[in-house]
Parts: structure tokens; sequence; C-alpha cells
């Protein structure tokens, strides 16, 4: 029988990514989502890159009732991995009380009840900003957890606590936090992909938005850093090479490989990119040219980081396969489509 995994927030972005590399892998997948920030129409898209369409529950999953009627419904699920929060850092800082409640009842309803239901296996979405600026490049997951620069942040660094206590405390949970570097891209068949609500917080969909003349121009907010051409440095890894760890991550739980009951995993190429690296890689890939100004610093950035991914290389079996302009190339299509379509 097939093993059959809940995805929450399957229909956003890296979510929608994972199902369709689960779908290849040949696990069986429902989705809970409540359409907050994507649309239920991905499930079509993901049913005509994969022929399978997968099952979509919309609901949220702070309702503790509809959470335990769902997996009242669905028996036998081998594994949750939950992609569904809030995710955006400024938002995040004027509306803290909606990040925490969202980010971490969520969390706590999904733990409560998979302890009820006994489902053993789980797989966090966590991310970088846990480290803050790290003292030493590249940054390895036993480096310090600094205090977090926005309340979005807190509540990755208060999750991953909450999971590890979890897990410690001997109820029959199993899991594994994969702290994501910067994901980038789209699905090379453009049929999915990041679907920012207005104006742009990340630096991609902010370049794929001024290459099709919807900005004006790309501010880049500082070139006065202490990086060698005064631009930030980030870590930017391909979406489907993200998916493709949390089918790694699942596996490696379903086959008992897991021996300490809790792990954490950077993902990201191990190669630090600038901002103005990742102008040039844009135009290089696409042909397509960048109007950008520099401007101030933007509060609360980190200046540098990338990371050492090589415990996710040797113990994940996991690597990034494109390259940053493969990258650029399929954020550029993604955009063309998005737009064609309106
Ligand atoms: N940048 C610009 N102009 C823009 C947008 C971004 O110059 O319009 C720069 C930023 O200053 C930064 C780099 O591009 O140097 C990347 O910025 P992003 O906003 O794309 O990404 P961040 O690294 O700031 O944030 C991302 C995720 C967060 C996560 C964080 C962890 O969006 O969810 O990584 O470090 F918490």
């Amino acid at each position: 029988m097939k093993e059959k995994i809940l995805v929450t927030g399957g229909t956003g972005y890296i979510g929608s990514h994972t199902v369709v590399e689960l779908i290849n892998e040949g696990f069986g997948v429902v989705i809970v989502d409540n359409l907050y920030n994507s649309e239920a129409e991905v499930v079509d898209r993901i049913a005509q890159i994969t022929g399978v369409k997968p099952q979509l529950e919309v609901f949220d999953l702070c309702d503790r009732e509809k959470l335990n009627s769902f997996f009242g419904k669905y028996e036998n699920l081998s594994a949750i991995i939950h992609f569904a929060a809030y995710k955006a850092v400024g938002e995040s800082v004027k509306k803290p009380l909606d990040y925490y409640r969202n980010n971490l009842l969520s969390l706590i309803n999904l733990l409560d009840l998979m302890k009820q239901y006994q489902i053993p296996h789980f797989v966090f979405s966590s991310s970088c900003t846990v480290y803050g600026q790290p003292e030493k490049l590249p940054v390895t997951e036993d480096a310090p957890m600094q205090p977090a620069v926005s309340p979005y942040g807190n509540t990755k660094q208060i999750c991953e606590e909450i999971i590890r206590d979890t897990v410690v405390s001997g109820v029959g949970i199993k899991a594994i936090a994969l702290r994501y570097f910067n994901p980038i891209g789209a699905h090379p068949s453009a049929l999915i992909g990041e679907l920012p609500r207005g104006i742009p917080e990340n630096l991609v969909p902010y370049i794929t938005q001024t290459a099709y003349g919807l900005r004006d121009e790309l501010k880049v907010f500082g070139d006065d850093y202490d990086t060698p051409d005064g631009s930030c440095i980030r870590d930017y890894l391909h979406v489907v090479d993200l998916a493709k760890a949390h089918v790694t991550a699942v596996r490696r739980l379903i086959e008992e490989k897991n021996k300490s009951g809790y792990e954490v995993f950077n993902l990201g190429t191990g190669k630090g990119v600038s901002v103005f690296e990742a102008i040039n890689s844009f135009e290089r890939a696409t042909g397509v040219k960048v109007k950008y100004r520099v401007t101030g610093r933007r509060p609360g950035d980190i200046v540098k980081i990338w990371a050492d991914p090589s415990y996710a290389n040797k113990e994940l079996g996991w690597k990034t396969m494109s390259s940053l302009d493969e990258s650029m190339e399929t954020a550029w299509k993604w955009e063309k489509y998005i737009r064609n379509k309106k």
C-alpha cells in the first residue's frame, strides 16, 4: 500500500513543489490548506504535472475540532510535512500576535493530535533565520541560535523548541526540522511557483516583476556592507531541489534512520551570492535587463549568510542540482506565465 503523507500548506510555494516530488516518488498525498496565501486550483496544476490530483481539505489548522475530524477521516497517515505558516518578516513586526497565534497554535494542534492518532513522523519547515548573523561562515547546524530579529523568526525558533521537547517527552513522535536558506525559482513546467501578495518583499520576485515592467525599479538595499561588492550575501537554492529534500527526510523517518528522534538539517547550496551577483545571474540567464538603484539598508537585514550543507549531503544523500542561472530562468518563466494568464 502507498504511504500517505499529510502536507499542510501544500498549495503554497514550497508546499506545492514538494507535493509534486512526493507524487513523483510514489507517495499518496493529502493537503490541508486554508488558502490564505494560495489558490485551490494549484491542485489541478499539480495534476497537470504529475497526472495525479492530490486530495485537498480546506480549513485552518488553528481549528482543533476540524483538525480532529480530519484525522478521524484520514487514517494511517505515515507522516506530516508542516509548511502552513505566516511567513512575511515585515508583516510579522506589525502583527506579532497574529504570527504567534497562527504559527504556534497550528503546530501545537498538529503535535497534540499526532500523539492521539499515533502518527509517528513529522517534518518541519524551519529557516536559516534562526542563526541571525552567524559568527562563522558557512554556518553549520550546531551554530548557536541568535535572538530573533522578527516575530516571524521567533516563531521558527519557538516551533523548533516545541518540536524537540515533544520528541524528547517520548510520545512516539520523531521529527526532522529543515532549515531553508533562500528558496527561489519555480517548477520547470511553469505551472506552479511563488505567488507574492502585493509588493514582493523578497529579492527574486522583485527582480522578475521589475523585469516584466510591473515595478519601476529594483531597490538594492545597501552597497556599503562589509562584503566584496558591498551588497548582502545569501544562499539561494532552487525550490525543486528544496522540495526533494522533504521527500528524502520523510523516507529517512519512515525507514527509521533518524536514530536520535529529532534532527536538524541546513538546506542550501553552500555558496554565498551577493545581491549584485543575483541581478547579473538573472540578466545572464534571461537576456532581460533589470533596472535597479542602490538605496539605504533595510532594517533587520543579515549582512551575510550561507549554508554548510555537508550534514544534509552526507546523512540525507541530498544536494542541490540546479545552478543559480537555472533558478533565475525558471523564476522568469513563471513570472511570464502568471502575467499572461491574468
Ligand atoms: N533585497 C534587495 N531589494 C529587494 C529585496 C531584497 O536588495 O527589493 C536584498 C535584501 O536586502 C537581502 C537579499 O536581497 O540582502 C535577500 O532578501 P530577501 O528578502 O529575498 O530574503 P531574506 O534573506 O531577507 O529573507 C529570507 C526569507 C525569510 C527568512 C530569511 C532568513 O524571506 O522568510 O530569508 O534569513 F526568514
